[in-house]
């Protein structure tokens, strides 16, 4: 599933990230890559150890924490510590590529198996050119440019890339998730029933068809979760 989540980051949020990230000390973005993907990778990092990546992660952590429509959709149980990426200049794209299904949590050994990917948009799309993320879908691929302060999430299991950025600089905030329900199929319907139950409520509040459909979701997430 992909979906696009509005508004994750506050006014605030996003005008401290993008002053921040404006004088951060970017580096090559070949560190985290895998051997497929280091040799279509062609971008900036923020180094994972350095204090102002640690210091805009929480910042991202947190906005993670209280919404509600992440939580539906990807069902965390595990979140890879957020990293920052810049496309402009000579380093301007990221060729296709599918992500490494386990990522290691740098100091702690911690695995991570990567289900759902997730892209935040930090920079303004009037402030570059190019830079679309592209994902390839059985149904046909899907080019993703949001505003500031949105994200997208995908199955990590989809091929993407993103386009050369011609002008400008593309500034964004990416992490995996390790969801309780590892099967996107599974998580799909998860998410379905759980916002049609939402729509349901606010219609008409709870009844007996809606107590009945909620213990259905919460059986079916027992089923199917691995906390
Ligand atoms: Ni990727």
């Amino acid at each position: 599933m992909l979906l696009h989540l509005p508004q994750v980051l506050t006014f605030d949020e996003l005008q401290h990230m993008q002053a921040t990230l404006a004088q951060a000390p970017w580096g090559d973005g070949k560190v985290t890559a895998g051997t497929q993907s280091a040799q279509v990778k062609n971008n900036e990092q923020l180094p994972q150890q350095h204090p102002i990546t640690q210091a805009l992660q929480e910042v991202v952590l947190q906005a993670l924490k209280r919404n509600k429509l992440f939580f539906t959709a990807t069902l965390p149980k595990a979140v890879f510590p957020p990293l920052f990426n810049r496309y402009g200049g000579e380093s301007n794209s990221f060729g296709n590529h599918v992500d490494n299904a386990i990522r290691f949590i740098h100091g702690s050994g911690e695995r991570v198996r990567t289900d759902v990917s997730a892209t935040l948009f930090l920079a303004d799309p009037d402030d570059y050119e190019g830079g679309e993320l592209v994902i390839e879908d059985t149904f046909g691929s899907k080019r993703v440019k949001l505003p500031a302060g949105d994200m997208v999430i995908y199955p990590s299991s989809s091929v993407h890339r993103v386009e050369p950025v011609t002008l400008g600089a593309r500034v964004a905030c990416f992490f995996w998730i390790e969801s309780m329900v590892r099967s996107d199929e599974q998580r799909r319907l998860l998410y379905d029933l759980d916002m049609t139950l939402l729509k349901m409520r606010n219609e008409a509040g709870d009844n007996a068809h809606t107590i009945a459909l909620t213990s259905t979701y919460h059986n079916l997430l027992r089923m199917w979760a691995d906390t």
